[in-house]
């Protein structure tokens, strides 16, 4: 976004923000470069705040200065260590709560426990409406997000979600490099299939979407490739990458179809365990994107896209009553 629309936590002339507050912005220690970026984009610092820990683990925070009247936004994506992160955030949004803001916003560029969002067998929990719960409970008014594992967490809240897509960064991106020549976009499998079809749609490429079957509780096979992927540059797109084994059987399915081997894989959220490094060093691969929405080293040698510019504006929007659907 173009300039500093906000000095010191007021609005721009003539704009005017929703309860008359001004913005403070904190941040928990899940991705404090993020936090900073979103502050220089809104041309505002971060909050004073401590956010550590006591000596046996618990956390502890304090603000350090008043936010009483003020429209105040957490940023804190719940990536690993998860429950840590979420703590954090709970005990962030509590200490807000205790100090009169006038609004509580999280903003959770990625959200922790989202795949666990139903029963998939008897006596199971389902945790993402625990946490959104949570969150509800510490007073948070609305949830500022990107890329859902599912898009019916949404409705895990009482209050508004507003649900960001990274889908147009990772379009501008491929088109920005020349990639999208004789490629299709693929979908690692059927939970990924709209976010696949809106990058399809953007770039007018073809769509593929493997069809995954679990196997075990944490095995999964890919059964079969719907779409023609012969001969051309797979695109993968999926929301999260955890272990990378999705990404390295469903590269090994589309080589067997026939693709070429010059795979581009993107991800929202890079949560990066286990073996991930391993699968995502498949020879096929040949660059792998992912967002800043989980803190990332760029030594890994990963292409880095930052969502800064995209959070900073929906937060513009939200805290001046302006539509955030714009920004989908
Ligand atoms: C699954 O439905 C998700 O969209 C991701 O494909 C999955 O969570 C990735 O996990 P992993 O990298 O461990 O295969």
């Amino acid at each position: 976004m173009g300039g500093a629309f906000l000095t010191e936590g007021r609005p721009a002339p003539g704009v005017e923000a929703v309860g008359g507050g001004q913005v403070k912005l904190f941040s928990g220690n899940a991705n404090r470069p993020l936090a900073e970026a979103i502050a220089k984009a809104l041309g505002v610092r971060l909050g004073e705040a401590v956010v550590e820990r006591f000596p046996d683990g618990e956390v502890r925070v304090r603000l350090q200065e008043s936010i009483r009247g003020d429209d105040v936004y957490l940023i804190q994506p719940t990536a690993p260590p998860v429950n840590d992160n979420l703590m954090e955030l709970l005990v962030l949004a509590d200490a807000v709560r205790r100090s009169s803001a006038g609004r509580i916003n999280a903003v959770i560029p990625y959200f922790g426990y989202a795949r666990q969002d139903k029963q998939t067998q008897g006596r199971e929990p389902i945790t993402a409406r625990l946490v959104a719960g949570l969150l509800e409970h510490v007073g948070i008014h609305r949830v500022i997000t990107v890329d859902l594992h599912a898009p019916q967490i949404q409705g895990f809240f009482y209050h508004p979600v507003d649900e960001l897509s990274a889908v147009r960064l990772f379009a501008e991106y491929l088109e920005g490099r020349g990639l999208t020549q004789d490629a299709v976009v693929v979908s690692p499998d059927s939970g990924r299939a709209e976010q696949a079809r809106r990058l399809s749609e953007r770039l007018n490429l073809p769509l593929a979407i493997l069809a995954k079957r679990r196997t075990g509780p944490l095995e999964t096979q890919v059964s079969y490739v719907i779409g023609d992927v012969a001969g051309k540059r797979p695109l993968i797109i999926d929301d999260i990458i955890s272990t990378g084994g999705t990404i390295r059987r469903g590269v090994e399915a589309l080589l067997a179809a026939g693709a070429a081997p010059e795979v581009v894989v993107m991800a929202s959220h890079a949560v990066l365990v286990g073996n991930a490094r391993e699968n995502l060093a498949h020879p096929a691969i040949r660059e792998v994107v992912f967002t800043d929405t989980i803190a990332l080293s760029p030594d890994l040698g990963y292409t880095i896209l930052p969502t800064a510019p995209l959070l900073a504006q929906a937060i513009r929007r939200v805290h001046t009553n302006q539509s955030v659907s714009v920004l989908i």
